[in-house]
């Protein structure tokens, strides 16, 4: 039976992309890590534990109660633009409503972009190292995917960048992620910013900004993403995922206003609108000035789970491994010993220590062998509590390393 179904499947073409991608690695560590009783450093999800759940729900059950709208098509709501607009000016971004594009969150943003800039076997200029859902965007493109390095202190190798389009390389645009970078956990210092945006004027390449933690910061306020440098050359994906909840899937872009029709058809082939009902729960949320607090909350929350990481971190890891203190977002990326292949390293803790994080291939959009012998771990879903506990059983799987396995 079994067979016969698999026969049915190899009869079916597939279009030629689906032959040549990797398949998603963070999906298959999710199955692994799911397993009772691990402890998980794994993904990049928010803490649970701090989803505003009764604000949220009292919201959902206050518009229900009015009436049913949130339950049918709607246009975007008017209302949730403008107070995006709010939330970009707390970013330093002066920005116009009529600006504003309503996505399925930050990832369908992406999409969305890529399909409005790329073709086919087009060009992609980003970071050797970076978020695994740009390879899932683009893939189906089969781009030419130029990289260059990222300094761990200051952010995207911009040198290497204009060396680049000096050359000739002429990507449909730029991926940046200028705060509490996924996976490396830095922000791009201030003169780099300044210079991206430069450059990207000069050789008339749109810069797409992932912005997904920018609002999630620890010391002082980040400071103001590409897009208030630039309204033209700069497209900037926001996101309620980090800052909300992930589960409402609501994010946006801020783009030229000539662009906003051309995403909207792109949209709606794909999903005709953002769920009405997420977007008046939100709204509704902001309206009663719920937001400011929730996101004190969250950044002190945060902010004691990062330094019980940082302290565990400096306790028990050995001496030549290498971190840096993020100041966003919600990852520690750890460079250790060269000899540690931390593809084996994850088999053996999981295993043997019940504990997970991700190994740093995975976020190497074009299989560098820079990452081999790093590590991503995320600190927002651990209870502080648990993360000393987590950090000492890595630490005995890094010691026993490679004598045990
Ligand atoms: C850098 C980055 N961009 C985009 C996303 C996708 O976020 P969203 O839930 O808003 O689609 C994530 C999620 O982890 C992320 O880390």
């Amino acid at each position: 039976m079994l067979e016969q179904k698999e026969n049915r499947v190899e009869k079916i073409s597939l279009a030629n992309w689906t032959q040549v991608i990797k398949p998603p690695a963070l999906r298959s560590i999710h199955s692994i890590i799911s397993r009772p009783g691990i402890l998980s450093f794994a993904l990049g999800q928010p803490a649970s534990d701090l989803f505003p759940v009764e604000k949220l729900s009292k919201a959902a059950a206050k518009l229900l109660a009015i009436n049913s709208s949130g339950l049918q098509y709607e246009l975007p709501s008017q209302r949730l633009k403008s107070q995006i607009v709010e939330l970009m000016a707390l970013r330093g971004v002066a920005c116009e409503k009529e600006q504003i594009f309503l996505t399925a969150g930050a990832q369908q943003a992406m999409a969305l972009l890529a399909r409005l800039l790329l073709n086919n076997s087009g060009q992609v200029l980003t970071e050797e190292v970076t978020y695994e859902g740009l390879y899932m965007v683009i893939s189906p493109y089969l781009p030419n995917i130029w990289t260059v390095s990222t300094d761990l202190e200051s952010g995207m190798n911009i040198e290497a960048i204009e060396q680049l389009l000096q050359t000739g390389a002429r990507p449909a645009f730029i991926y940046s992620i200028t705060d509490g970078h996924n996976p490396l956990g830095i922000s791009m210092r201030s003169d780099k910013r300044v210079r991206l945006v430069e450059i990207a004027r000069q050789y008339r390449i749109p810069i797409i900004e992932d912005d997904a933690y920018g609002f999630v910061y620890y010391e002082s306020a980040s400071e103001p993403p590409l897009r208030a440098l630039d309204e033209e050359w700069v497209l900037y994906v926001g996101s309620f995922s980090k800052i909300l909840a992930p589960g409402l899937r609501v994010g946006w872009i801020v783009a030229p206003e000539e662009l906003i029709s051309k995403l909207s058809f792109i949209k709606q082939a794909i999903d005709i609108d953002v769920s009405t009902l997420s977007q008046q729960i939100i709204s509704t949320f902001l309206d009663e000035g719920f937001l400011p607090d929730h996101l004190v909350k969250l950044r002190e929350g945060y902010k004691l789970r990062r330094d019980a990481m940082l302290e565990a971190l400096d306790k028990y890891f050995p001496k030549e491994a290498r971190w840096r203190r993020p100041t966003n977002g919600i990852f520690i990326w750890i460079e250790l010993p060269d000899r540690v292949d931390t593809n084996e390293l994850f088999r053996i803790a999981v295993e043997r220590e019940n504990v997970a994080f991700i190994p740093g291939h995975v976020f190497s959009i074009n299989e560098s062998d820079y990452p081999t012998h790093c590590m991503r771990l995320n600190f927002s879903n651990c209870p502080a509590e648990q993360i000393e506990e987590g950090i000492i059983r890595l630490a005995r799987v890094l010691d026993s390393f490679p004598a045990g396995r």
